[in-house]
């Protein structure tokens, strides 16, 4: 039996974020200790060639990462990584720190899956993320860094936040993801508006000396007719992929929504994030990397054969538990093996036409 099938009934007692705390304070304590992270290493990483990625100009051991917010402040990535992860994304990071929005902003829907977070780009700002990332000598697989603007700021400075965050943490990031699909920001303007998009991407293009692979991610609410103007846009600027989708405000497929304001992740938004992933697919050569409400081999297979070349997940891994790489990735072995394919790559978009 795994052991969280026993301890998330106490953890789920928590506040939402509370518990977020309790785990992230055990995987640091883990990460200190050399034995500890080899013992949590060979009890939870699945390897087999059929999962390795080459994408991004990085050899990917398998194609499940943990999204953007679960680690927002760097401090437990290589933790992640010992749980069997293929990847880790940071952030969002913003240049400086910031609270974000007042507490209690993160729900539990445990009858769907799901959590409604409202959190509100809460992080420790870039120069302290610096200091942990120059501090970690011991990274273990690619790290994605997830760059953001503060609360605080008009079209204009969101355009140098983005582009301080990523000078600052440049040396660090595997990728970078351009987020301007938070749904927790203030609604100042319209960050996905593609004039706006156009100055973001010149403006960190000009800064990447070295062709990092930039990306944006989206969220899930664009209409087909947006999605194929950004991916013009994308591809005007040079930028190396997708990440689709954020968490939506909507609520539906959502039993019982509760009255709280917030993006919505997991089940509910898997069909919708999917249908996205298919979209750009149909329309665009570029790595797309699908997120939303994957929590098992069959639905991270879903979006990989929707377009997806990597997976990320989030919610999954709040009600799964620390094997969640662990049985997706050998969960995907299987269902290649059933499929007559001998590789991830195989996979990627065999449901586009
Ligand atoms: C509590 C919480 C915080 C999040 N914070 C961020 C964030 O800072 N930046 C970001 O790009 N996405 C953030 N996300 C969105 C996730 O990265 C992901 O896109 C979304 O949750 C859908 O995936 P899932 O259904 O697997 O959770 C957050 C999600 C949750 C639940």
């Amino acid at each position: 039996m795994d052991p969280y099938s026993l301890l998330r009934p106490l953890f789920f007692k928590l506040p939402a974020e509370t518990a977020h705390e309790y785990v992230t304070g055990g995987l640091r304590a883990i990460q200190s200790i050399g034995p500890a992270r080899r013992a949590l290493r060979s009890r939870y990483t699945y390897e087999h060639p059929a999962l390795a990625v080459e994408c991004f100009d990085t050899t990917f051991a398998n194609p499940i990462g943990v999204a953007a917010g679960f680690d927002k402040n760097a401090r437990v990535f290589p933790a992640l990584s010992d749980l069997g992860f293929g990847f880790v994304e940071i952030g969002t990071v913003t240049p400086n720190s910031q609270a974000g929005n007042p507490r209690p902003r993160l729900f539990r829907l445990p009858g769907d899956r799901a959590l409604i977070n409202r959190m509100g780009f809460n992080g420790d700002g870039a120069d302290a993320v610096h200091s942990r990332l120059a501090a970690n000598t011991d990274a273990a697989g690619p790290l994605g860094i997830n760059v953001g603007k503060m609360n605080d700021s008009d079209a204009e400075t969101a355009i140098d936040d983005y582009r301080r965050v990523f000078e600052r943490l440049y040396p660090f990031g595997d990728y970078f993801v351009v987020n301007v699909s938070c749904p927790n920001t203030p609604d100042e303007f319209d960050e996905a508006d593609p004039d706006h998009l156009r100055r973001i991407f010149e403006t960190l293009q000009a800064a990447n000396e070295d062709d990092v692979p930039l990306l944006v991610k989206i969220g899930p609410e664009s209409p087909r007719e947006s999605l194929y103007e950004l991916v013009d846009i994308v591809e005007a600027y040079e930028l190396d992929g997708i990440v689709a989708t954020n968490t939506t405000t909507s609520r539906d497929g959502v039993t019982d929504p509760p009255d709280e304001r917030g993006g919505l992740s997991g089940k509910p938004l898997e069909t919708r994030s999917t249908a996205v992933i298919e979209t750009l697919a149909g329309y665009t050569e570029l790595p797309i990397v699908g997120v939303g409400g994957v929590d098992s081999a069959e639905s991270a297979y879903a979006k990989i054969r929707a377009g997806a070349s990597l997976v990320q997940l989030y919610t999954g891994f709040v009600y799964n538990g620390p094997s969640t790489a662990r049985e997706i990735n050998r969960g995907l072995v299987e269902l290649l093996h059933e499929d007559g394919y001998d590789s991830i790559e195989e996979a990627v978009g065999a449901d586009i036409d």
